[in-house]
């Protein structure tokens, strides 16, 4: 069956070397804003009984997401066949339950959303935390990768005896992994969050790991706080510069200026988003995917 690939809101990055590697059509349409900035979209490829894949990380996701509605509402009335939404990082995965009465499980709502306009979805690293499985909220297959195999292999290259910390227990699933890929030992800190912007760090005894390069390793990097937090405690206990890694380079407001800033060696992300500081790429886990036929959540 004929597949046609659509980039939404820059990531040609990934969608490029995925076109090629599933050997797909590119899809050319038309975005822009009209003056009062509602939003103008026109396809101008045919997509008629083809498999349509769109690729497009939902990070900064309220602007994108109306634009994704209308882009996917019109495949349909052009009677694409079916639609896989490959959204390397997908948003709205931390408001997952309510905090306070009164508050929108935004989760929830998105994933009932999305689950009306597309067939199928692929997303890297989902934040899984009181939800366990997409399924849980998404009426549609799923399917969940992991980049734990390439940050593991990338630490395995580029570090010498690296001591992984993740700095939560939110994190341990992450860093656990890819510190058994890396044949390296883990710590995981216990996080307090205070409140969006302010997080507190609890740090063990490190004395017995001071010649070891410490990696600071988590799912996203928004505000930078909670890794702002656990550099400074790993300053106040005498090791070295840490690396800091991460899945998905949110990277809200300032906060990678503030980090480049901070006593760090290096910040290393994979290109979920598009990013200064991707050096691990994962758009082979994606073709992989896309060219194996069915599946569901893992
Ligand atoms: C939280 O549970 C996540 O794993 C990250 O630790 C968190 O999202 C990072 O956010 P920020 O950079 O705003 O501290």
């Amino acid at each position: 069956m004929p597949k046609i690939i659509f980039s939404l809101f820059e990531n040609e990055h990934l969608s490029e070397r995925i076109r090629k590697g599933i050997n797909a059509e590119s899809g050319s349409y038309i975005k822009r804003q009209f003056p009062d900035k509602e939003t103008y979209i026109r396809i101008l490829s045919v997509v008629e009984k083809k498999d349509v894949i769109l690729i497009c990380s939902l990070d900064k996701p309220d602007h994108k997401f109306l634009p994704l509605l209308y882009f996917c509402k019109l495949l349909k009335d052009l009677h694409a066949k079916s639609i896989c939404l490959v959204s390397p990082y997908l948003s709205y995965m931390r408001q997952d339950t309510q905090f306070k009465n009164g508050e929108a499980i935004t989760s929830k709502y998105f994933a009932n959303i999305i689950s009306s306009l597309v067939d199928k979805l692929i997303t890297i690293d989902p934040h899984l935390h009181r939800i366990k499985s997409l399924n849980e909220i998404y009426n549609i297959p799923c399917i969940t990768l992991d980049a734990s195999k390439l940050i593991s292999k990338w630490i395995k290259n580029n570090i010498a005896n690296p001591l992984l910390i993740g700095p939560d227990s939110e994190s341990e699933q992450w860093v656990s992994k890819i510190a058994k890929g890396a044949s390296a030992p883990f710590i995981i800190l216990n996080k307090i969050r205070l409140n969006d912007n302010l997080v507190e760090i609890v740090v063990p005894k490190l004395n017995k790991y001071k010649d070891y390069t410490p990696v600071l390793v988590d799912d996203i990097i928004s505000t930078g706080h909670t890794m702002l937090e656990t550099i400074m405690h790993l300053k106040m206990a005498s090791m070295p510069p840490p690396i800091c890694i991460a899945v998905h380079a949110v990277f809200a407001k300032n906060s990678y200026r503030n980090l480049k800033k901070s006593q760090i060696k290096n910040i290393i992300t994979t290109n979920t988003i598009n990013h200064k500081s991707n050096q691990i790429d994962i758009s082979e886990m994606i073709i992989r995917e896309l060219l194996i036929k069915s599946g569901s959540d893992k």
